[in-house]
């Protein structure tokens, strides 16, 4: 269901904070896009059809008939289950960074994360640096916790060191918010010489910097590689979640912090929500347990790289000459950048009459947007849907 904007209420006035944060625009266009008239290109939902629905069934019975069913539907630890942080510290260590159990927070999702960075570490009015475009339910989190999104200058291989520090110098910030891989909304990823470059600016600065990491498991094709705070694992603050690779619905995300920062960011926690869900945290644990997440992964691949191929093959057909598009190797998003000239906003309009939708690129940007960018996304429909959704798309930007 699609949230309204908020409201003045007559007589109980809305906190200035949550009336100047806006309702995704996204969430509303999402609702017109699954009219089964229309194909779309517009979520960023994990495919439906690749959820394990059998084995969650049977871990979450394993869970509730076993010894573990009382402890499962108790309060438990702040800090998450013992046994699944066990399990997803040596996920997140095959990526160059050396972690244990006992180095992760385990959060309700990786957004709730992005909202205990914003209580721990920053006062109102901050400065938090941002990619440009960047996700934008994380420009929603830094909106409510009251914080001023600064954007960095960014091309296809993500901000510009130079820029980071520039800027953060200049506005006195603390915190840049990066998603190094398979990056929401472009697809781009930072090569290693950017993450280098990047970690060393965050040096010179003093910036601590927050890795969100939904997609990279999502790889399609091509090597890992190492995250972000493997260059810089003392400013770091890297955050994975289930969502992407397993069920948003569990809504199990983890995060990695500097040592400074895991009591302060267990405090947020326990404010915000005591803990995850420990039935949830037990029967992820439980899943994780009995099948390998990476033979999973594997499936998920296989899954996603025909969709992928499908849909730029059609935008390479479809789309405008001039059209500039990314190629990710993985994650689940493509950016077109359409030549000058070209409105997304005025497309979109003419996209959904021609049954497919898409998002305009002007939502994910904290400074200032151009006209003719927008996000496709190959996760949803199937390889002819996409290759058709491309020539529709195609169709409503020739008018
Ligand atoms: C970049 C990014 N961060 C965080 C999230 C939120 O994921 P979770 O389900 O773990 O809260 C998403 C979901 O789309 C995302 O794209």
């Amino acid at each position: 269901m699609a949230i309204s904007p908020p409201a003045p209420l007559a007589g109980a006035p809305l906190s200035d904070r949550l009336a100047a944060t806006q309702s995704s625009p996204v969430r509303e266009l999402l609702q017109i896009a699954m009219r089964p008239e229309i194909i779309s290109l517009a979520g960023g939902l994990p495919a439906p059809d690749t959820f394990d629905v059998p084995g969650l069934r049977a871990a979450f019975d394993e869970v509730l008939a076993g010894p573990d069913a009382i402890r499962a539907l108790q309060y438990s630890t702040t800090e998450g289950d013992p046994a699944l942080r066990d399990r997803l510290a040596a996920f997140m260590a095959k990526r160059g960074l050396e972690v244990a159990g006992d180095d992760l927070l385990i959060t309700t999702g990786s957004q709730q994360a992005l909202g205990l960075i914003a209580s721990a570490l920053l006062n109102q009015g901050d400065v938090v640096l941002v990619e440009d475009p960047t996700y934008l339910a994380a420009l929603q989190a830094f909106q409510l916790a009251d914080l001023r999104a600064v954007a960095v200058p960014s091309d296809d291989f993500g901000p510009d060191p130079d820029a980071l520090l520039e800027i953060a110098r200049r506005e006195g910030a603390k915190v840049a918010y990066l998603i190094p891989t398979f990056q929401n909304p472009t697809g781009r990823t930072m090569p290693h010489e950017r993450r280098a470059a990047i970690a060393e600016a965050a040096a010179q600065a003093g910036l601590w910097l927050v890795e969100d990491d939904p997609y990279s498991a999502l790889r399609l094709e091509g090597e890992d590689a190492d995250l972000l705070a493997a260059y810089a694992p003392e400013r770091t603050i890297v955050i994975q979640t289930l969502s992407k690779v397993l069920s948003p619905g569990l809504r199990i995300g983890y995060v990695r912090a500097p040592q400074a920062l895991r009591g302060p960011l267990a405090v947020a926690k326990q404010a915000a929500d005591l803990h995850t869900s420990t039935i949830a945290q037990l029967a992820a644990e439980r899943w994780l347990a009995t099948h390998d997440l990476s033979d999973h992964i594997a499936a998920l691949a296989a899954h996603y790289r025909p969709r992928r191929d499908a849909l730029l093959d059609g935008l390479r057909e479809h789309l405008p000459a001039g059209t500039k598009l990314t190629e990710p190797e993985g994650g689940l998003f493509i950016w077109v950048e359409l030549p000058e000239g070209h409105d997304a906003e005025a497309i979109l309009p003419r996209a959904l009459d021609r049954g497919v939708a898409f998002v305009p690129g002007k939502y994910f940007y904290a400074g200032e947007a151009p006209r003719g960018t927008l996000r496709v996304s190959f996760a949803t429909a199937t390889p002819e849907e996409l290759r058709e959704g491309a020539a529709r798309l195609g169709a409503a930007c020739a008018g």
